[in-house]
């Protein structure tokens, strides 16, 4: 292993034009510093919300990644060199990384964590991984779910969709998923097992979620936009809006304008509250240990959307982006 090979971000993207913005490059691997760790990267996590990093929007939750420095994302792989007695070589290991063959971190600053060894690694990133715990709070708390209760998510066949949809079912929520095109929904009706499946570029999302009697009382919202404005009229008395992404601006780079069904928030008595994974990094074991009964009670399980290489990252993160992959979007690296 002398040679690290990693994508750098050259430009900002335009759009989902991540050729001409992020270039694979090769350097010697470098010693490593005091309280550094050196990770042989298994996998990489395709991650919606990294595209905004890559932009130039310095009013975020993350300030924008510098040009020319190396793209980066959340890791899965075993520690291969050490500097931190805490994560010795042959440990596998998840955080925030770089997209490397051999990602180079500080611990601390990268969130890493020591994984269960003994199951699929792919589940830290899939029922056990951030996504999860995003939906996990999201649902449980943002949205506040209670048994009986309507909870519709958007971009519902997604990685972070899905767990939403399902944790909502193990919450005695009856689910609607919305997701784009007709394979979606048949995956959301057969596998994630929702009551109700919407095809946002087909059907009139606003008149379905009318047939609802009384509204619907949560939403799990990864979109915002249109469908946020589909959405707002038809909730329920007292409803809560769960806000965890805006998918649908990321690649124009640009802020949503606000819901033109505003008006609903008062109307409703609403409650629409933001929320954002890394705040909640700390709670990690009693997260873990729900979404952990869940998955080997077997209801709780994410599909793979495997792209095979390191050099293929561009293509996995595109068609994640694009809506073309099923459930979570991984790179196997090595
Ligand atoms: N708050 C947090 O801490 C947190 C943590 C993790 C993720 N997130 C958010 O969760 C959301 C999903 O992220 P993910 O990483 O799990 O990705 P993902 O859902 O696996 O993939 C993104 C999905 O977004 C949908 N999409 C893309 N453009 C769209 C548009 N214009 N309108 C409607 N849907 C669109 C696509 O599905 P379709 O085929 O259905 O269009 C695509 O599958 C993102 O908004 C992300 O920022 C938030």
């Amino acid at each position: 292993m002398a040679v690290n090979r990693f994508w750098q971000l050259d430009r900002r993207p335009q759009g989902l034009d991540f050729a001409s913005a992020l270039s694979l490059r090769e350097e010697p691997l470098a010693t490593l510093a005091e309280g550094e760790v050196r990770i042989a990267t298994q996998y990489l996590s395709m991650d919606a919300g990294t595209r905004m990093w890559m932009g130039p929007r310095t009013d975020g939750y993350q300030p924008p990644l510098p040009l020319g420095v190396k793209m980066q994302g959340l890791v899965l792989g075993r520690v291969c060199e050490s500097c931190d007695p805490a994560f010795p070589e042959g440990t596998l290991v998840r955080g925030f990384g770089q997209w490397a063959d051999y990602p180079v971190v500080m611990p601390a600053l990268a969130g890493l964590e020591a994984l269960d060894d003994t199951i699929d690694p792919r589940e830290h990133f899939g029922t056990l991984g951030m996504n999860a715990w995003t939906a996990l709070v999201g649902v449980r708390e943002i949205a506040a779910i209670r048994p009986g209760e309507w909870l519709v998510v958007s971009a519902a066949a997604g990685a972070t969709g899905s767990l939403a949809c399902q944790i909502g079912r193990n919450l005695g929520a009856r689910v609607i998923g919305i997701a784009g095109g007709p394979a979606k929904t048949r995956y959301l009706r057969e596998e994630i097992a929702v009551d109700i499946a919407i095809d946002y570029r087909a059907d009139d999302v606003a008149g379905l979620l009318a047939a609802i009697p009384g509204g619907v009382h949560a939403y799990f919202d990864n979109v915002g936009g249109q469908l946020l404005d589909a959405v707002l009229p038809n909730m329920a008395h007292y409803g809560r809006v769960a806000v965890c992404g805006m998918v649908a601006a990321y690649a124009s780079d640009t802020a949503l304008p606000g819901p033109a069904r505003f008006d609903q928030v008062l109307m409703k008595r609403l409650r629409i509250e933001g929320f954002f994974i890394p705040d909640h990094l700390e709670r990690g074991p009693e997260l873990i240990a729900q979404l952990d009964a869940w998955r080997r009670a077997g209801t709780l399980a994410s599909r793979f959307d495997e792209t095979i290489g390191l050099e293929n990252t561009l293509e996995a993160y595109t068609r994640m982006l694009s809506g073309k992959a099923f459930g979570k979007a991984l790179v196997e690296v090595g």
